[in-house]
């Protein structure tokens, strides 16, 4: 009778704990009995199964009064009554099965199948290889971790094995070698997602050849794969994709005998094009060559795959027309060609393709018109045509199948296709950037209730607000550049809206109320930039926002406190308003937010909070306010701030030397503040390590030039970074920007290059001598120590600062020659040094045959090009200061040789050309109009 009935269940437990396991007694446990303590041994989850698409608990109707032979997903010998099958895939499990369970105690087992569960990270046991009439083994899906047992190789019956989908299986050699060896009958493998990275895939050429599948996606293979198993005449399945090292090439063979109907390549290494030959592997059905480097035009015999149902080559280099053929593929559901190269129009007339469901063209550089066929797919469920050159109109839908389309970024025009209004399974528009005119209204939308993404941003959108209609599901709404004059009110309704960009446009007034309400609990990302917004920043409910843009507009009244309510706050931009009061404690408290941008309003008071330890800042721009009084010290802890802009306020206090300890500090900006007093030395040992744009300018420091600072700046001195691919700050949905002095204008830099380098402390009341160790902070564009009352020469090591752009010197006591050395800074473009007690003749060539008058001025002792005033004989032969230039000759490092730059003039010009690191926004001088002109 075994264990059934609950009284006996003591008994049985005590009997298996003390008479096991030991394989001799493993006849005399009945397996009803075994099964119910496997069963025991685990629990029921809905979500140990979560990957399965159909579930449900097969033991939860295991009854002990019934002969398990009746239970669900058993199996019996009709004649023996052993229990020779188990199939409990997707059966909600979850526990760890040890090698103690009671499943091992099921020694007829001929099929076992575990698939979908969670055994929560078990090792497989090696008691697995004591099944031995297993034929079919599958564990996949089902959370087993470590290493394969050697045991596995044991099950010399094995037909199928499949371990795929498990967290990080490892397969080692020696196991591998037993596998592949010893399991005669095995046809079946599937090792997805196990670690192969030790196993070399030459091992692979022993398969036998009645191998029909072998599944080894996501192993980590390396190295070359000798693949005839590609010839093999049974494989019917063979699936080697995301193997980035694995180097992959199509063999010669002959593929009209091959069965193969699914093969996966997509990124592996993939050497050389498609042959044509590939159209004879005519029992494909699904074909995945998805970013493998493939490279040369798609061949035309694919068109004869006429099983086909996926083929996918998106994400390599093709090129050249798209072939016919392939459109007229009877059975083809799937087709993915996007992001690839590939010209030319679409084909005109199309026979095939009625199966057809998903069609991906995206990122190419197709062009022409929509052909009609286009419009008349049957089955057509997702429809992505962006990203090419496509013209003319959109065509009218004859199915109502679409839920997908995406035709952005092209140049369509017209109106969008009345037909769309009865998608009701659309969940995802975009026309974005084309030259259509949309009308948001009634008629068009209030059947796509399952919209869940709508962007039609950059065309021409007009809204009626006359009739409400409702769009419920909707996710992103994306109206940016859509001209378009007030907040569209089906809005109103879309509760559930995560992402609402309506920036650049001409809303006017003040937020609605209603705003509030969109998305109270799901908005987290928020664009009102460039409107024409009026009135308080007062109505949105904050709860979820993590990215808050509402830049450019005209909103007044202070910043609410129920900002405070954001707790997830990432990103706060509220620059360029007019905002009043002070700024919110809780913005400087937050352990959240990394960009609080306010500059550009009339914020008022001191900065009195404290920035918490462990904050996430990573810019703090307070540009162009009224805030006063000194720097909270608390500003030392954000760790990870990179620009911190407080220019153009009331500040006070001595130079903040506490912040020289911030590491990652890329700019700081203090400019037109009230800061005064001597800079002094450092107090700690590599001040401002990554420091590139310092400016301390307009403010009232007086005493000598820091010379300590100036050795420490140590990323100004590194150089060819410009070398490096154009690399801007910023992240995510935020592009840091920042006000600058350029060559004398200030400017807005909308994007921050990470290797523009400039320092400014003019405008301050500094003197005494200019350091000669600034020539060693080479990479520096911009120096201007302009209206101080700075005296002495200036240094020939000057002539070192090889990147240098612009040198303002002007209005200090400087005396001495010109030295002859920066003849030699070739991309210098602006240099003043005018209104100062310099002597001697102006040095000439190279750039500075471009300068004129005005960059000498006020300087009596000056004389020859191209000041009218000649030099004399006595001026012109005079040697310069030789004690001085020789000491600093010694200065020059690395070699550095200005000789073997011999570039004749023209520099003026060349430079525009190269100028690549800079985009402006406002304010052009005149060297930016010349690389225009270039252009
Ligand atoms: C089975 O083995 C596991 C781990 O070794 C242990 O925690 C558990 O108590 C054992 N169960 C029984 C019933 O002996
Ligand atoms: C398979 O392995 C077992 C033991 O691991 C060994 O006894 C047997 O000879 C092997 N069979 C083959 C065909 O290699
Ligand atoms: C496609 O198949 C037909 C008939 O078998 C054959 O004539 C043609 O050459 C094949 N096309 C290509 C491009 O291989
Ligand atoms: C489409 O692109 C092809 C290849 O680039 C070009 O030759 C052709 O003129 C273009 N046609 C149209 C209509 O733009
Ligand atoms: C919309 O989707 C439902 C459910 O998938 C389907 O039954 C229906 O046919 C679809 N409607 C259209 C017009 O394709
Ligand atoms: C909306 O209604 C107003 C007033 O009733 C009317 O003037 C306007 O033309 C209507 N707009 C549209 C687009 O129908």
């Amino acid at each position: 009778m075994g264990c059934l009935g609950w009284k006996y269940q003591l008994f049985c437990l005590l009997s298996l704990f003390f008479h096991f396991p030991s394989s001799s007694s493993l006849s005399s446990v009945s397996p009803c009995s075994a099964l119910l303590h496997f069963n025991h041994s685990l629990s029921l989850h809905r979500y140990a199964s979560q990957m399965c698409a159909i579930s449900y608990p097969k033991t939860a109707s295991w009854k002990e009064d019934r002969d398990c032979c009746t239970w669900d997903g058993v199996v019996c010998d009709q004649t023996t009554r052993h229990v020779i099958g188990l199939d409990l895939s997707c059966s909600w499990l979850y526990g760890p099965i040890h090698s103690n369970s009671t499943l091992f105690f099921l020694p007829h087992l001929t099929r076992l199948n575990l698939d979908g569960n969670d055994f929560s990270g078990s090792l497989i046991s090696s008691e697995f290889g004591n099944f031995k009439s297993l034929t079919h083994l599958n564990l996949s899906n089902s959370m087993f971790s470590g290493k394969i047992p050697y045991e596995i190789s044991h099950l010399s019956s094995l037909v199928s094995l499949d371990l795929s989908y498990n967290y990080g299986l490892l397969i080692e050699t020696p196991v591998w070698k037993r596998v592949i060896h010893n399991l005669t009958q095995l046809r079946e493998l599937l090792l997805d997602w196990s670690d192969m990275s030790s196993i070399r895939p030459n091992s692979l050429m022993n398969l036998s050849s009645s191998f029909t599948t072998l599944s080894l996606y996501e192993c980590n293979l390396q190295g070359k794969f000798q693949n005839n198993i590609l010839c093999l005449p049974n494989l019917q399945t063979l699936d080697l994709g995301i193997n980035w090292n694995l180097e992959v090439s199509l063999p010669k063979c002959n593929w009209r005998r091959s069965s193969l109907k699914f093969l996966d390549l997509s990124e592996t290494s993939f050497s050389g094009g498609l042959p044509d030959s590939i159209g004879n592997m005519n029992s494909l059905k699904n074909l995945n060559l998805a970013n493998c480097n493939l490279i040369g035009s798609i061949p035309t015999s694919l068109g004869n795959l006429t099983e086909l149902t996926f083929l996918d080559m998106s994400f390599n280099s093709l090129n050249g027309l798209l072939p016919l053929s392939l459109f007229n593929l009877p059975n083809l559901s799937s087709l993915y060609l996007n992001n690839n190269q590939l010209v030319g129009p679409l084909p005109n007339h199309v026979s095939g393709l009625l199966s057809l469901k998903d069609l991906y063209l995206s990122s190419n550089f197709l062009n022409g018109t929509l052909p009609s066929w286009l419009f008349n797919l049957p089955s057509l469920m997702k429809l992505y045509l962006d990203g090419n050159q496509f013209i003319g109109e959109i065509g009218e839908f004859k199915s109502n199948s679409l839920e997908h389309l995406d035709l952005g970024y092209n140049k369509l025009q017209g109106s969008i296709p009345r037909s769309m209004s009865r998608f009701v399974n659309l969940t995802y528009l975009s026309l974005s950037s084309n030259n259509l005119s949309i009308m948001l209204e009634l008629e068009m939308f209030s059947k796509l209730k399952n919209l869940k993404l709508l962007d039609f941003s950059k065309n021409l959108v007009s809204i009626n607000n006359n009739a409400t209609y409702t769009l419920p599901n909707l996710q992103q709404l994306n109206l940016s550049s859509c001209n378009i004059s007030e907040f569209p009110i089906f809005l109103r309704a879309a509760t559930t809206l995560q992402f609402l960009d309506l920036s650049k446009n001409r809303i006017y007034g003040q937020l609605p109320r209603w705003l509030g309400d969109v998305g109270r609990d799901s908005l987290y990302f928020l664009d009102l930039r460039n409107n024409l917004l009026q009135g308080p920043f007062s109505t949105p409910s904050f709860l979820s926002l993590r990215y808050i843009f509402v830049s450019n507009n005209k909103l007044t009244g202070e910043i609410p406190s129920s900002i405070c309510n954001a707790s997830f706050l990432d990103v706060l931009d509220l620059s360029h308003n007019n905002l009043s009061g002070v700024v919110p404690k809780c913005l400087v408290h937050s352990n959240v937010l990394s960009v609080l941008d306010l500059r550009m309003n009339s914020l008022h008071g001191t900065i009195l909070a404290t920035f918490s330890k462990g904050n996430n800042f990573r810019n703090i721009n307070l540009n162009g306010n009224q805030l006063e009084g000194p720097l909270p010290r608390s500003l030392a802890n954000c760790r990870n701030l990179e620009v911190l802009d407080l220019g153009s306020n009331k500040i006070n206090g001595t130079f903040p030397y506490w912040l020289g300890s911030l590491l990652k500090l890329r700019v700081f900006v203090i400019r037109s503040n009230k800061f005064q007093g001597h800079i002094g030395n450092p107090k700690t040992k590599f001040p401002f390590p990554n420091l590139r744009i310092l400016d301390i300018s307009n403010n009232e420091f007086n005493g000598p030039l820091p010379r300590k600072y100036f050795k420490y700046l140590k990323a100004m001195t590194k150089m060819g970074e410009g070398k490096v691919m154009l690399k801007y700050m910023g992240e995510g949905y935020y592009q840091d920007s920042l006000n600058v002095m350029i060559k004398g204008s200030y400017i807005e830099l909308v994007r921050i290059q990470t290797v523009f380098t400039t320092i400014d402390f003019s405008n301050n009341n500094f003197k005494g001598q200019m350091p000669k160790i600034i020539g060693r902070l080479k990479s520096l564009k911009g120096l201007n120590f302009s209206h101080n009352n700075l005296t002495g020469y200036i240094p020939s090591s000057f002539g070192n600062l090889s990147n240098l752009e612009w040198l303002d010197l002007s209005f200090n006591k400087l005396v001495g020659e010109i030295p002859k050395q920066l003849v030699d800074l070739l991309w210098l473009e602006v240099l003043k040094l005018s209104h100062n007690q310099l002597t001697g003749q102006i040095p000439s060539g190279k750039q500075f045959n471009t300068f004129d008058n005005d960059s000498y001025i006020e300087n009596l002792g000056l004389c020859g090009f191209p000041l009218s005033r000649m030099c004399n004989s006595h001026e012109a032969k005079k040697p310069q200061l030789l004690t001085l230039q020789q000491e600093d000759n010694l200065e020059l490092e690395n070699g550095f040789s200005w000789q073997a730059i011999s570039m004749g003039y023209g520099f003026g010009v060349m430079f525009g050309m190269l100028m690549g690191y800079l985009m402006f926004k406002i304010g052009k001088p005149k060297w930016i109009l010349r690389l225009v002109k270039l252009e």
